[in-house]
């Protein structure tokens, strides 16, 4: 039983090593092309998402969600090029 458990520990250890950690993963995030722009708007309520919450498609729907919380909350609203900027930054997991 208490080899089991150690076995266990040691498997989530080991497949915690092959992933990013946080840090490397927002440094990876911020040398994409639509960083700034996605990140001025759309960490204004909450911590800036990444890319893999959602798959590609998915992203126009959620912006889309996002603004009407922008509307309601009487923010700028993203310009069509900013639009675009922001779904690509997310899109580019
Ligand atoms: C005016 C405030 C506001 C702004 C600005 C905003 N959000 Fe949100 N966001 C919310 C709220 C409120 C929720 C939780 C309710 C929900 O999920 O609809 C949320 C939740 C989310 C979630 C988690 C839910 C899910 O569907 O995965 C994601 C991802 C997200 N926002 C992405 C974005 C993106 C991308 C932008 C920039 C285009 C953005 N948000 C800008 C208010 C905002």
């Amino acid at each position: 039983m208490k080899v089991s458990i150690v076995m266990i520990f040691f498997a989530l250890f080991l497949g915690g090593c092959g992933k990013q950690s946080a840090a490397e993963r927002e440094a990876l995030d911020k040398a994409k092309p639509g960083y700034q722009v996605a990140r001025s708007f759309c960490s204004q309520c909450h911590a800036l998402p990444f890319g893999d919450q959602h798959p590609p498609a998915a992203w126009p729907y959620v912006v889309s969600r996002m603004e009407g919380y922008m509307e309601s909350a009487h923010r700028r609203m993203p310009n069509p090029t900013e639009r675009e900027a922001i779904i690509g930054y997310f899109q580019s997991n």
